[in-house]
């Protein structure tokens, strides 16, 4: 299967992800773990990345694109994270899946409210390493900075900074929110309210996506 998980930051596409790549064995292709792993390398894509994440702003189109390319075609499924996240993103995913002859089986759109997303951002902690995303307040690692699944240190994102977070919510608004209109004129979004549980959240994804978990 192919999806695509779109929401605002911090509506739960990672942790949700996660979990559903864990219960299928689909692959979990998230464009900001990616870009976090190539700053945490230095690499020169790294570098040019963190100036733009820092500051909220997304990567150009044409490095996106050319980061996830190769990494569409997967006979075990792909659950899209954080990609497409502009309308020239969204055309270019569906010219390289139709090249492929593997359609989007289902969008899903997972909204939350910004007082909600803000507080959550606020909190927020992930693991350095396998990136697992942690909340400081409800959803602590067991030993202080320390992630629970890889051993690996955990911190907060540079970007969870209240300025930062305020232009990402800025520009979901501009640039992303056009994405879920586009899909929606085709008609192929599922709605989910994913202000529950992360566990209730899992459960009306699953039926979503109809894997039965
Ligand atoms: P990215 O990493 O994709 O960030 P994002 O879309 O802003 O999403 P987040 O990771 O902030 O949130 P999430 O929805 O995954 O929520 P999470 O599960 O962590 O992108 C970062 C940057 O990279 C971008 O700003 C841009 O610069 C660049 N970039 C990435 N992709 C790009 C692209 N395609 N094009 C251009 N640039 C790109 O959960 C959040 C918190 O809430 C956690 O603490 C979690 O524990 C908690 N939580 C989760 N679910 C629940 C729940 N049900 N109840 C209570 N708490 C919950």
């Amino acid at each position: 299967m192919r999806i695509v998980l779109l929401g605002p930051p911090g509506a739960g596409k990672g942790t949700q992800a996660r979990r559903l790549s864990e219960s299928t064995g689909m692959n979990h292709l998230s464009t900001g773990d990616m870009l976090r792993a190539e700053v945490a390398a230095g690499s020169e894509l790294g570098l040019v990345a963190k100036g733009y994440m820092d500051k909220g702003e997304l990567l150009p189109d044409s490095t996106i694109i050319a980061m996830i390319q190769q990494h569409l075609a997967n006979p075990a499924g792909v659950l899209l994270d954080g990609f497409p996240r502009t309308v020239v993103q969204a055309e270019s995913l569906d010219e390289s899946l139709e090249t492929a002859n593997q359609p989007i089986d289902k969008i899903v759109h997972m909204s939350v409210d910004v007082d909600e997303l803000v507080k959550r951002l606020s909190s927020r902690a992930i693991c350095k390493d396998c990136q697992t995303p942690y909340n400081l307040v409800s959803d602590a690692p067991s030993k202080e900075g320390v992630c629970d699944k890889c051993g690996g240190e955990v911190i907060v994102r540079d970007d969870d900074k209240p300025e930062a977070v305020l232009n990402r919510m800025k520009v979901y608004e501009e640039l992303t929110a056009p994405v879920l209109d586009y899909y929606k004129s085709r008609g192929d979004v599922a709605e989910i309210i994913a202000t529950g549980s992360p566990d209730s959240v899992f459960e009306e994804l699953s039926q979503a996506i109809g894997s039965g978990k």
